[in-house]
């Protein structure tokens, strides 16, 4: 059933092409200029009505809200909020029939996510629903439903859930910018034509799996990682550290580039790795400018870039490379190597990989 793979989680990293692949099916029109949502049917009116959109979901899929946020914010020009759903449900939240409540669950179970959705629904808003399982309560709950198409996700670390949440929340952006009309045909085709490539030229990372397996040494012997980067590149980071300490148990850290020398700079030493994400091409200079921050203090940066970079090579210890494409784009596809790394490094500690210490795969208790 592991269909030849060691762990559930190694298949599902690996099953992401195809998983991304189904996601975006007939929801781009056959020439690819154009995303087609016909399970949401929206009008103009739909989105120009829509004064605020709140987000809420919980671990991984709040991870993939938060670049939601920066997708549709850029794209579509509405504003979002992102919140975890045990917050929301009991912060009495400014809803109202003109907030479109968006919640994201790969079980459709996860109860503080399902709590979210009915408050938000009690306070007058529009629902839509992005999960996994067909029928699952939340699916049955929301008032749309755009599933992702993933298959069943067994391993506990979620994996191919958050990549195909990802493309479902950037083809929902493009649609909404399109609606909207503050997306130009001519971006809106050229995301397009970056998306579709992704199922193909995604896979040269797994091409470097032995290398990423090698990076492992790096981390023998240490407790605490820190995950850094800017604008997407932040959401990013949330998701790495997230992976990295459920299944390896190493303590991590996500920040934003610009807040190490707010506070944490000061826990950065010599040997300390940190994984520099630099993929975002509009904030690069600022990212290296963080990268040699930490330099100063001797950390061990292992960098995340784009082929074809030039610049933050120059200032990293090692480098992982991700095909290039357009920044909305390349974080669908910059995750899976800080899924890879992960894995590897949970392996060579022995850890029990598909079920984490302590953890359950669907939380139906609050
Ligand atoms: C982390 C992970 C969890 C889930 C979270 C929400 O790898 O899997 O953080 O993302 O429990 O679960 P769903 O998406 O089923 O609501």
């Amino acid at each position: 059933e592991k269909g030849g793979y060691e762990h559930f989680m190694l298949k599902e990293i690996y099953e992401q092409p195809k998983a991304i692949k189904d996601t975006m099916g007939c929801r781009i029109s056959e020439d690819g200029s154009h995303v087609q949502f016909e399970e949401l049917n929206w009008t103009t009116e739909d989105v120009t009505s829509i004064g605020k959109i709140m987000i809420t979901a919980c671990g991984t899929a709040y991870h993939a809200g938060l670049l939601a946020k920066y997708f549709i914010e850029k794209l579509a020009r509405i504003p979002v909020e992102v919140d975890i759903a045990s917050e929301y449900r009991y912060r009495n939240p400014l809803t109202d029939s003109k907030t479109l409540c968006i919640v994201i669950s790969q079980s459709g179970e996860t109860i503080d996510t399902l709590a979210a959705l009915k408050e938000a629904k009690r306070l007058g808003a529009r629902s839509l629903a992005i999960t996994n399982v067909v029928g699952s309560s939340i699916s049955r709950e929301a008032d749309q439903v755009a599933y992702t198409w993933a298959g069943p996700e067994i391993a506990v670390a979620s994996t191919k859930a958050y990549t195909t949440q990802l493309v479902t929340l950037l083809l929902l952006a493009l649609y909404m910018g399109r609606l909207n009309g503050t997306l130009t045909a001519d971006e809106e085709s050229r995301i397009l034509h970056d998306l579709t490539a992704v199922p193909d030229v995604c896979r040269k990372i797994f091409d470097c799996a032995d290398e990423i397996k090698a990076m492992c040494s790096s981390f023998e012997g240490k407790e605490d990682v820190f995950f850094i980067g800017r604008s997407m590149d932040y959401g990013l980071a949330m998701e790495g550290a997230l992976k990295l300490k459920e299944i390896s148990y190493i303590h991590a850290e996500s920040y934003a580039g610009g807040e190490l020398k707010h506070g944490t700079l000061s826990l950065i030493e010599e040997g300390v790795p940190v994984i520099a994400l630099a993929t975002q091409k509009d904030v690069e200079e600022k990212m290296i400018s963080n990268i040699k921050e930490v330099k100063a203090r001797d950390a061990y940066v292992i960098g995340v870039v784009q082929e074809g970079d030039t610049e933050v090579r120059k200032t990293v210890d090692t480098l992982i490379t991700v095909p290039a494409s357009d920044n909305f784009v390349v974080p669908i596809m910059a995750i899976i190597p800080l899924q890879l790394l992960s894995y590897y490094i949970a392996v060579s500690r022995g850890n029990d990989v598909d079920k984490p210490r302590n953890l359950a795969k669907s939380v139906t208790v609050e």
